[in-house]
C-alpha cells in the first residue's frame, strides 16, 4: 500500500479468546455473550445498515453535530494536532473533522484503532486518496489493547471515541478505559466523545428493534458466528432479539430469548448447554446518559468537560474533555 500507510496489529489473535469467553459466558446463571463479537464482517455490515435506518437515530444526530461544528472542534484541540480514533469503522464521521483540521495545518497523523483489520485497510484506502495531506498509522487491536500503544506526538492529540460507543462498556469498563486513557494523556491533550442522551422509551426502544429487523439479525448473527468460528450448532430460528429500554438504569438491553428448551452443543468447548424456554442471554448494554452524569464520571477518572456540543433537540452530544 501507499508508504503514508503503516498498520500495527496490537491484540492477539482471536479464536482462543472467543471460545473461552463463550464458555464462561455460556455457564453464567445470567447467560451472556460478549458484545465485542457482534462484529465480525457480516456483524460490522449489518451495524452499517442500523447506521442508516429511519429509527436509529444516533449515527446521523451526531452526524449533524459534527457537520455544524466540526471547525470549532478543531480550533479546540489546538495547533498541529494528531487524530486518534477509537472504534473507527468506515470513519465517516471522522472526515468531517480530518477536513476541519486540514483547514489549520498542512498535515495530518491519523490513528485508526478498530479490531475488524479489513474495515480499517479498506476505510484508510479511501480516505488517502481523498487526502492527500493525510497519513495513518493504523492500529489492528480491541480498545483496551490498544491504550498503551498510543503513538507520541509533539503537538496535541485529539482521541475521538465516537457513536456512543462508550455506551456498550458496563460502568466498570467506562471508568477503567476513561481512567486509563487519563493516565497517557499529556496537559494539552483531548477527548472527544460522543454519548447518547437519555430520553423517551418510545424514541429509544425502536431504534433497537426496527421494523426492517436489521437490528434482529445483527444480534442473531453473533449465534451464527459462533456455529461458523467454534463449530456450534445453534438453531438461529429458536432464538427472538429483543431490547427493553430500561428507563431506572437509562440502558438498553439487547438480548436472545430461547423460544424453547433446547440443548446446544459448542464442538470447540467440547461442551453441551441446556437452554429453558424463556431464557435469556444477554449480548449487548447500549447507555444513554445525562450531561451531569457524563460529567461525574468524567470526574471520577480525573477528567473535566472541557466543552460541548449537542443537536437542537438534544437527543445527542459531542462532549470534549481534558486532564
Ligand atoms: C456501536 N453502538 C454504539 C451501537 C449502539 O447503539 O449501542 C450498537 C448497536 N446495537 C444495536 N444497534 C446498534
Amino acid at each position: 500500500m501507499d508508504d503514508r500507510f503503516r498498520f500495527v496489529e496490537v491484540s492477539a489473535s482471536a479464536p482462543q479468546k472467543m471460545c473461552e469467553a463463550v464458555r464462561e459466558g455460556l455457564k453464567r446463571d445470567e447467560r451472556t455473550l460478549p458484545t465485542r463479537f457482534l462484529y465480525d464482517r457480516t456483524g460490522s455490515e449489518l451495524f452499517e445498515q442500523i447506521t442508516e435506518l429511519p429509527e436509529y437515530y444516533l449515527t446521523r444526530t451526531e452526524q449533524s453535530i459534527l457537520e455544524d461544528r466540526s471547525d470549532e472542534i478543531a480550533g479546540a484541540a489546538g495547533e498541529n494536532a494528531m487524530l486518534i480514533e477509537f472504534g473507527s469503522g468506515s470513519s465517516m464521521k471522522t472526515r468531517l473533522l480530518i477536513s476541519a483540521l486540514l483547514r489549520r495545518q498542512s498535515v495530518l497523523h491519523y490513528v485508526p484503532i478498530d479490531i475488524s483489520h479489513d474495515f480499517l485497510c479498506h476505510s484508510s484506502d479511501g480516505l488517502l486518496s481523498d487526502f492527500p495531506q493525510l497519513i495513518i498509522h493504523a492500529l489492528g487491536s480491541e480498545y483496551f489493547d490498544a491504550i498503551e500503544h498510543l503513538p507520541v506526538h509533539e503537538g496535541p492529540r485529539l482521541v475521538l471515541f465516537l457513536g456512543s460507543n462508550i455506551g456498550n462498556f458496563t460502568h466498570e469498563q467506562s471508568l477503567e478505559f476513561l481512567t486509563r486513557l487519563r493516565r497517557q494523556m499529556r496537559t494539552h491533550d483531548r477527548l472527544l466523545i460522543g454519548i447518547d442522551l437519555a430520553k423517551s422509551r418510545s424514541i429509544v426502544e425502536p431504534a433497537y428493534d426496527d421494523s426492517q429487523r436489521v437490528t434482529a439479525a445483527f444480534n442473531l448473527n453473533l449465534l451464527a458466528r459462533i456455529n461458523r468460528e467454534l463449530d456450534a450448532d445453534f438453531d438461529l430460528n429458536n432464538f427472538e432479539h429483543r431490547a427493553p429500554y430500561d428507563e431506572d438504569q437509562t440502558r438498553i438491553e439487547m438480548q436472545l430469548i430461547s423460544r424453547v428448551e433446547q440443548v446446544v452443543t459448542i464442538d470447540a468447548i467440547g461442551e453441551s448447554f441446556a437452554i429453558l424456554e424463556g431464557e435469556k442471554i444477554h449480548t449487548e448494554w447500549s447507555h444513554k446518559y445525562t450531561l451531569d452524569g457524563f460529567a461525574r464520571l468524567a470526574q471520577q477518572a480525573d477528567l473535566k468537560v472541557s466543552r460541548y456540543w449537542t443537536d437542537c433537540n438534544e437527543w445527542f452530544a459531542t462532549v470534549m474533555l481534558a486532564p
